[in-house]
């Protein structure tokens, strides 16, 4: 079996490293605060949550999952929101008992699906969800938990709460849980600067709420061990050297990591034994004819001097703003371009760290650099 896992959490074997973020996110959860954990995408913020999860759990407390991508109206927060909190009590009836008191207009029910597992509806009784209903069930973890069960709340991409009515939910949900007592939260999403304004500008409902981890790169070192240990398993061969290649293919973003070393494990395992750097190429290529259909469009879809600024980007991150930097890749005033670039930034496709740029997807950068330069 292929021993690379892409796309999905990841737990061991197949996750490494993190010690010193997961002692962190453990000590300043159970400590009482709040936490936010910034990281671009597909860095392993959910799955490196999910692991100090289960040593919180195993500490007492009640750990809930939510994850506001699934959340596009008041409804569907209450729905996902009550939902993901009932799925973690042990006494179920008392708990629907307990939400239906403390939240007057909705009604949970409890039924089983074919195998048997329990599923929760929700009934609203309102035909347009008041404040007052909102106001009670962000307060319901804290009307459940106790000093003796305390809760912590993940909310998953919280960039997205964006599209529950902007900044006013954003001041409801704030001013209510300031308030919470036995409840800590940590926060996290993968739209890096769409998360830091909230946290980090004053005038926003979270300004400064949160203890805030920058999640990097996983190590070289040991991604390269983690690739050569991985590879040995099957008895395919991979040196350092080759190893350091393929995380740099691939961007060193932990996603494509195990993307690019799942493609060459495929490759490999019914042909020679050994990786290098020819494999290695012919796999990146591979993934980028795969998602060749996609980057086209996704090229296609930006304006004139964007596409511009790709190629640019795509040869060059560094020093974009300068002088040279216009003169080699012709590119107009600086206005012109930070407008270019913030479009870009809005819309995923580039990655601002601090004063550099990055493609957020390191494969769509070599596809630019293999048909469109
Ligand atoms: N600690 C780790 N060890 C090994 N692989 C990892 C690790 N963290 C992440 N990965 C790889 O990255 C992939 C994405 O992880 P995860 O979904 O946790 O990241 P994320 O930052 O939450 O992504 P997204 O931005 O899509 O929400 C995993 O499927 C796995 O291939
Ligand atoms: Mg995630």
């Amino acid at each position: 079996m292929n021993p690379f896992v892409y796309g999905t959490v990841v737990k061991e074997p197949n996750f490494f490293d993190r010690k010193d973020e997961l002692k962190r996110i453990v000590n300043t959860l159970a400590g009482g605060n709040n936490l936010v954990l910034y990281a671009p995408r597909r860095y392993g913020k959910t799955s490196l949550v999910i692991k100090a999860m289960e040593s919180l759990t195993t500490l007492g407390f009640v750990c809930i999952y939510f994850d506001f991508m699934s959340v596009y109206s008041r409804e569907s927060f209450i729905e996902v929101f009550t939902k993901a909190i009932l799925s973690k009590q042990s006494n179920i009836d008392s708990a629907l008992e307990a939400v239906a008191k403390f939240v007057k207009s909705i009604k949970p029910k409890l039924s089983f699906d074919q195998n048997g597992l329990p599923e929760f509806s929700i009934d609203f009784i309102e035909h347009k969800i008041s404040d007052k209903t909102m106001d009670a069930v962000i307060d319901l973890p804290e009307k459940l938990s106790g000093e003796k069960k305390k809760y912590i709340i993940i909310m998953d991409e919280f960039q997205d709460i964006d599209k529950l009515n902007g900044e006013n939910f954003e001041k409801l949900l704030r001013s209510k849980i300031q308030h919470h007592a036995n409840v800590n939260y940590i926060f996290l999403g993968s739209r890096t600067h769409l998360l830091s304004d909230m946290f980090t500008n004053k005038s926003r409902a979270f300004y400064n709420s949160a203890f805030a981890i920058n999640l990097t790169a996983l190590p070289i070192k040991d991604t390269i061990k983690f690739l050569i240990d991985r590879f040995s398993l099957s008895n395919i061969g991979l040196d350092e050297e080759t190893a350091s290649y393929l995380v740099e293919r691939a961007g060193g973003i932990p996603y494509y990591i195990q993307f690019l070393a799942s493609e060459v494990w495929q490759y490999i395992i019914n042909q020679k034994q050994i990786v290098d750097k020819e494999v290695i190429n012919a796999c990146s290529n591979k993934i980028i004819d795969l998602k060749s259909d996609y980057y086209l469009e996704l090229f296609d879809r930006q304006t004139a001097y964007q596409k511009k600024l790709l190629k640019a980007l795509a040869l060059s991150e560094t020093n974009v703003f300068s002088a040279d930097y216009a003169k080699k890749y012709r590119l107009s005033a600086q206005s012109t371009t930070q407008k270019a670039l913030t479009g870009l930034i809005n819309s995923g496709v580039i990655e601002k760290n601090g004063n550099d740029y990055s493609f957020d997807d390191p494969f769509f950068k070599q596809f630019i650099l293999r048909f469109m330069a």
